[in-house]
């Protein structure tokens, strides 16, 4: 819209007249006069009607989509000192009238609904500016990643979704008719990134991820996004890691310099970093969990939530002054097939996770660039080689020694910005119940 000015703005417009254009968040009928709270994407503004502009919106609801022209003056303040201004209307023009009432209020400070009616009704609630927040600094955190990976010097590759084959095993995965025949939807890039590092030596980019979880639960969903990472010619673990702590560091720098409003919206202080995220295995990690709590999970091949938690919220900050933590070494009973396995005690793998602040956030580690070791590790894993034919073809022609992870976008943003549900931290979430908008 030609000479639009943003409502964030307007403060260096005193006395000038301009154009703004948003939604009507609220109105204030005072019978002679009136005021319209109009939200733009970059805030909020008020503005002053006449008692015609006031006519013009009887039987108007808010949402109601506006164009205004006034003059930017000084709000009517006791304080001399007040920085903000509004609009004295003298043009305004409706885009395009709501007459039904919206059915859930988004003009409170708070959307003060249910989780499910909050995301029933999606096409609304997203207008609230605490929600618009939540996908700002996702947005930012995703713009961190580019630009750490774009000043590495890596490409960015553009994953497929459908695909033959599925690439993290298990039974989470969503088969899909394709032309009388069956495909999956990807659960990761995984094989396709590594299948790249025969080229590129060093990749990244925004990958669909499906997974048939068969439960709901404030940490999964059926559909996310990972920020895949893949990079060749590395020497060890710490390596790949290395590349994840520093990614991690970037992408918060990023959210703290683009998202300052946001973050004072969603009264959020971001997690601590620290000097250096430490690297524990998960058997010192299960011992620390037990010795700090009491409670012994030294026997299990996993870290359970609660263990992450703990390590995440109370250990890592107290002792290391961070909200991330690296655990490696996972059994090669919990790692996929393409895991490396650690040479000097083959049960366990060259793999890590990061927890971030709360939950894991990234899974990642070595991978086999072996040929004869990859088949025969896919046959120990009881999955058939001739299935992998393409994959396997990379490490029949060579692939470099090499790792990589994929953190889980929506994960990083509930931990983050601490939101209970990681639907939360999803636009348009998908799971088991969830197909809709
Ligand atoms: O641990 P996952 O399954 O690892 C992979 O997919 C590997 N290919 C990654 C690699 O490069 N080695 O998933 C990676 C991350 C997890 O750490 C988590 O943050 C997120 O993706 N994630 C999910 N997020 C939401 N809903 C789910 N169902 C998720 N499953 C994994």
């Amino acid at each position: 819209m030609k000479n639009r000015i943003l409502a964030r703005e307007l403060p260096e417009k005193l006395g000038e007249t301009v154009v703004v254009a948003g939604w009507l968040h609220r109105l204030r009928d005072m019978a002679k006069f009136g005021f319209a709270i109009v939200r733009d994407r970059s805030g909020l503004v008020q503005v002053v009607l006449t008692a015609e502009q006031l006519e013009q919106l009887k039987g108007l609801q808010v949402e109601t989509v506006l164009k205004v022209t006034g003059e930017v003056v000084k709000k009517q303040s006791k304080d001399p000192n007040a920085k903000e201004v509004e609009i004295q209307a003298t043009l305004l023009e409706i885009l395009s009238p709501v007459k039904d009432v919206v059915p859930v209020e988004v003009n409170k400070d708070d959307v003060d609904v249910q989780l499910d009616t909050l995301l029933d009704n999606r096409v609304v609630t997203l207008r609230h500016p605490k929600q618009r927040a939540i996908f700002r600094v996702q947005a930012a955190l995703v713009h961190g990643f580019r630009q750490f990976m774009e000043g590495q010097g890596f490409t960015e590759i553009f994953f497929p979704v459908l695909a033959g084959a599925a690439s993290e095993g298990g039974a989470e995965f969503f088969r899909v008719e394709y032309y009388g025949r069956e495909a999956t939807l990807t659960q990761s890039a995984q094989l396709y990134k590594q299948i790249t590092m025969g080229v590129y030596e060093g990749v990244y980019g925004v990958s669909y991820s499906f997974r048939a979880e068969k439960f709901a639960t404030s940490r999964h969903l059926t559909e996310f996004n990972q920020l895949e990472f893949e990079v060749g010619f590395v020497e060890s673990m710490e390596d790949v890691m290395a590349y994840g702590e520093s990614a991690t560091r970037a992408m918060l720098t990023a959210v703290e310099a683009e998202c300052q409003p946001e973050l004072e919206l969603l009264g959020v202080t971001l997690p601590p970093l620290g000097e250096r995220f430490p690297r524990i295995t998960l058997q010192e990690a299960l011992e620390i969990y037990k010795e700090g709590t009491g409670i012994d999970e030294t026997s299990e091949p996993d870290l359970s939530p609660s263990a992450e938690k703990w390590l995440s919220t109370v250990w890592a900050p107290r002792e290391h002054g961070t909200g991330f933590l690296f655990i490696t070494h996972y059994p090669e009973t919990k790692r996929p097939f393409y895991v490396a396995l650690d040479p000097e005690d083959p049960s366990l793998t060259l793999s890590f996770d990061l927890i971030g602040f709360g939950s894991e956030i990234v899974s990642g580690g070595m991978r086999i660039n072996r040929y004869d070791e990859q088949i025969a590790r896919i046959k120990a894993k009881g999955l058939k080689p001739e299935e992998f034919e393409d994959y396997l073809m990379m490490h029949k022609y060579g692939i470099p020694p090499e790792g990589g992870w994929g953190m889980g976008l929506q994960r990083l943003t509930q931990n983050v910005l601490g939101l209970a549900n990681i639907k939360e931290a999803t636009i348009f979430p998908r799971d088991v119940q969830r197909l809709r908008p």
